[in-house]
């Protein structure tokens, strides 16, 4: 395991510590097609509707957990994404909404679930996801809306927290909440490794969409 000076903050750990990972994730083909405007209303449906179990897990765990000392601590209602990437999803199907089958979703699905048992565990699943929506989602957003010619917030309503208008004092506050949980110089390892395997996870979901996008 990674040795980790004791005073290094948990949300400097995190983003230092998963920077090859992100690098990669941003890489992605399936990314780089995506914000190169390559993917189609159904391809872009096909991506929501493997993200969406994705979401169904970490909201679910994350209100269970809303007490927890550790996971509650960043567990925000706020936050939470499900609504808008139905209605995301809406819009892109034209109402017919979509059915798919993804081990790689099933396997990230699972990996959220089985923090129910260890829930610092769950704060790499929460920090991922949401402070990357936060973070460079928001662009994304923004291109998806300027490929698509999109009237802003249909169709991209997913990167659109309209209860956290401000993202980036939003950010500053997660931190700080990062940085005061309650875990020691092995658990904060923990969570780093979990933040890299989250990545890892994202990425097989791209790497499936991809396999998609090369077979149709
Ligand atoms: C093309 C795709 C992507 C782009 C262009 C992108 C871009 C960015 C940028 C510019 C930031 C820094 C923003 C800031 O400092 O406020 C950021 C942060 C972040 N991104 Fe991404 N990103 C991409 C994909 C992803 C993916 C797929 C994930 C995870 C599933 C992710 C997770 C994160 C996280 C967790 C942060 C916060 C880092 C921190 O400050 O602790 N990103 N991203």
């Amino acid at each position: 395991m990674t040795t980790i000076a004791p005073d290094t903050p948990l949300s400097t750990l995190v983003r230092d510590g998963s920077k090859a990972e992100h690098e990669a994730a941003e890489g992605s083909s399936f990314m780089s097609e995506l914000l190169a405007g390559r993917i189609d209303a159904a391809g872009y449906a096909h991506y929501l509707a493997v993200l969406r179990p994705v979401y169904v897990a970490l909201e679910a765990v994350g209100r269970e957990l809303a007490d927890d000392p550790i996971a509650g601590g960043l567990v925000d209602p706020d936050l939470e994404r499900l609504a808008a990437l139905d209605a995301d999803l809406a819009f892109w199907t034209k109402g017919a909404g979509l059915a798919v089958i993804s081990p790689a979703a099933d396997a990230y699905v699972a990996r959220i679930e089985a923090t129910r048992a260890d829930p610092k565990l769950f704060v790499a699943h929460h920090y991922t996801r949401y402070l990357g929506d936060l973070s460079g989602g928001q662009a994304i957003g923004r291109i998806l809306a300027r490929t698509y010619a999109l009237e802003q917030p249909q169709g991209v309503q997913f990167y659109d927290f309209v209860a956290i208008p401000k993202p980036k004092p939003y950010k500053d506050d997660y931190r700080a909440r990062l940085d005061a949980l309650p875990l020691d110089e092995a658990e904060r390892a923990a969570v780093l490794a979990e933040v890299k395997d989250v990545f890892a996870l994202n990425g097989a979901l791209f790497a499936e969409l991809t396999e998609a996008l090369v077979r149709t």
